[in-house]
């Protein structure tokens, strides 16, 4: 996978093209067949989603387009993002990944994400899928990216069991995602404030201890914090890192 105009890698040679032919098969049947996502948009998500760049802006100027470039140089071979949104990871993509599925289930997100995906990396895939249900076979993903997606999810432990499911031995999940802050004065506006602001940012949940979930649904992982500048305090921190399911630790 490559950006515009350079060159295609889609290196997929024995065991590993059984694979893919698996995953295009299974991508193409889900694509079209996504009972559990709405086929039109509400206003309230056509919203959500006009609004959703011009509300990260600083936050992505001052914090999050870094951590995202960090991150995302790890992504290799087979990629699979959950929750694209409008894209706001497309620059950051190595060339030279096998291929690159974008899973979004939200239709108003979705055809920003198509827009985008069409400029910045007209090879990858846009596909209707939720985390709780992507459609791939088991073990053929070498890369899941969640990019502030676990917040939203009705159920991130089951998101969490689909993607070590479909990972590869030796694959890896990427992560950024704000996370349930370890002070106590910042957790308690977290849940004071959790509703109201499910509300207004479309069902994100701002105290979620998404890394103790992310360990306790069986990965081990490579985690920092940081801040995030830009946003509002009940959206901080940042975890960042990488996480492997217990049964793919110590592949390559
Ligand atoms: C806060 S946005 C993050 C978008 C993007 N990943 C980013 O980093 O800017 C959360 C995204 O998760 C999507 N989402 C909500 N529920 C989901 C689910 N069950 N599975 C996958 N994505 C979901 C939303 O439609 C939205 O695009």
């Amino acid at each position: 996978m490559a950006r515009k105009g350079q060159a295609s890698k889609m290196a997929a040679t024995g065991d590993d093209a059984g694979a893919r032919r698996h995953y295009l098969a299974s991508m193409h049947t889900a694509t079209t067949a996504n009972a559990a996502s709405p086929s039109r948009s509400t206003p309230a998500d056509r919203f959500l989603a006009l609004i959703y760049d011009p509300f990260l802006w600083l936050g992505e100027r001052r914090a999050l387009q870094a951590r995202r470039g960090e991150l995302l140089k790890q992504a290799r071979g087979l990629t699979v993002e959950i929750g694209s949104g409008t894209g706001l990871n497309l620059a950051h993509y190595p060339s030279g990944l096998d291929q690159l599925v974008l899973a979004e289930p939200d239709p108003a997100m979705r055809r920003r994400l198509q827009r985008r995906a069409g400029r910045v990396v007209p090879q990858a895939s846009v596909i209707d899928a939720s985390a709780e249900q992507l459609p791939f076979a088991d073990e053929t993903v070498d890369t899941v990216v969640s990019t502030l997606v676990l917040c939203t999810v009705e159920a991130p432990e089951l998101a969490l069991q689909e993607i070590a499911r479909v990972l590869a031995p030796g694959g890896q999940l990427l992560f950024i995602e704000h996370v349930r802050a370890s002070t106590p004065a910042r957790s308690f506006w977290q849940d004071a404030l959790a509703g109201p602001w499910a509300a207004f940012a479309g069902g994100c949940r701002c105290n979620r201890p998404t890394v103790a979930t992310i360990a306790e649904c069986g990965f081990e992982l490579d985690v920092s914090e940081a801040p995030w500048r830009g946003m509002p305090g009940i959206v901080r921190p940042l975890a960042c890192g990488r996480a492997r399911p217990f049964r793919a630790a110590g592949a390559v």
